[in-house]
């Protein structure tokens, strides 16, 4: 199966709407000379109409980090589908940060993939096991439910919307503590668990289809042992995403691994 990379950028909450534009200027000529690898960027919400000028035509996608499944009405503070979908092609949903300080579980997290997939979003959901989880070697049970729960009644009668959903497979102990997972290890998860529950919701020709990303102290540094990996079709970026330099190499050495 031929799985087109995706390397996205998940910037947290950093950068000012000035800044984010620095970032921006400062990379996009280097990201978009880049072949065979899908390109986005996750600004804090307030940046995205000002990246969403900057980044016209140049190929590269602008995701939102969240969303709320209402249309619309009093739910003061949130941000519907449609108003991310007005400038955004992807959005991150259920990241590890969003379960452990907002209160997000597999519940909303199926809400919001639903809401994202039903107005055309490309939804990018975040899965992945604790500490305490992964030294209990609880990493497939936990991993397994999430994908299920998570994912449960996206229409499988209408394959193109599963098709388009991407996973990243996160180990919250490997985000932002400079401890990433082995390629090995994470090749695993994505081949022996995460593929497998896919096809259980999917079939088979789905989950092969369905780009799973790595995500957790991705580096230029160890990019290549990633995407090396045949289960590993892109990386999900955080503080690294902030550094122009290394962004660029990583999505550089995922255009090297496009298979
Ligand atoms: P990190 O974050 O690259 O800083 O570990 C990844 C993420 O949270 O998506």
């Amino acid at each position: 199966m031929n799985r087109i990379p995706v390397v996205a950028g998940n910037w947290k909450m950093n950068k000012t709407v000035a800044e984010a534009r620095e970032l921006v200027s400062t990379i996009i000529s280097k990201l978009r000379e880049i072949p065979n690898v899908e390109k986005v960027l996750c600004p804090p919400f307030i940046a995205i109409p000002a990246l969403y000028e900057l980044l016209e035509n140049s190929g590269i996608g602008l995701g939102a980090q969240n969303l709320y499944w209402e249309e619309k009405g009093a739910f003061t503070g949130e941000i519907s589908p449609g108003m991310v979908k007005e400038f955004c092609k992807y959005v991150i949903i259920g990241h590890s940060e969003r379960r452990t300080y907002f209160g997000e579980t597999d519940e909303s997290v199926n809400r919001k993939v639903s809401a994202a997939i039903k107005i055309g979003l490309t939804p990018i959901v975040c899965v992945g096991e604790t500490l305490d989880q992964y030294e209990s070697g609880l990493t497939s049970e936990v991993v397994r439910r999430q994908i299920k729960v998570g994912l449960a009644g996206i229409d499988p009668v209408d394959p193109a919307s599963a098709r388009r959903i991407i996973v990243a497979y996160e180990p919250v102990w490997a985000i932002g503590t400079g401890k990433a997972s082995s390629g090995e290890n994470a090749n695993h998860v994505h081949g022996q668990v995460i593929r497998p529950a896919l096809s259980d919701l999917f079939g088979d020709d789905i989950a092969q289809s369905i780009r799973i990303q790595y995500g957790g102290s991705v580096t230029a540094s160890n990019a290549s042992e990633f995407f090396a990996q045949p289960e590993i079709d892109g990386a999900l970026v955080g503080g690294a995403s902030l550094k122009p330099d290394e962004f660029v190499a990583i999505t550089k050495a995922a255009a090297k691994s496009s298979r």
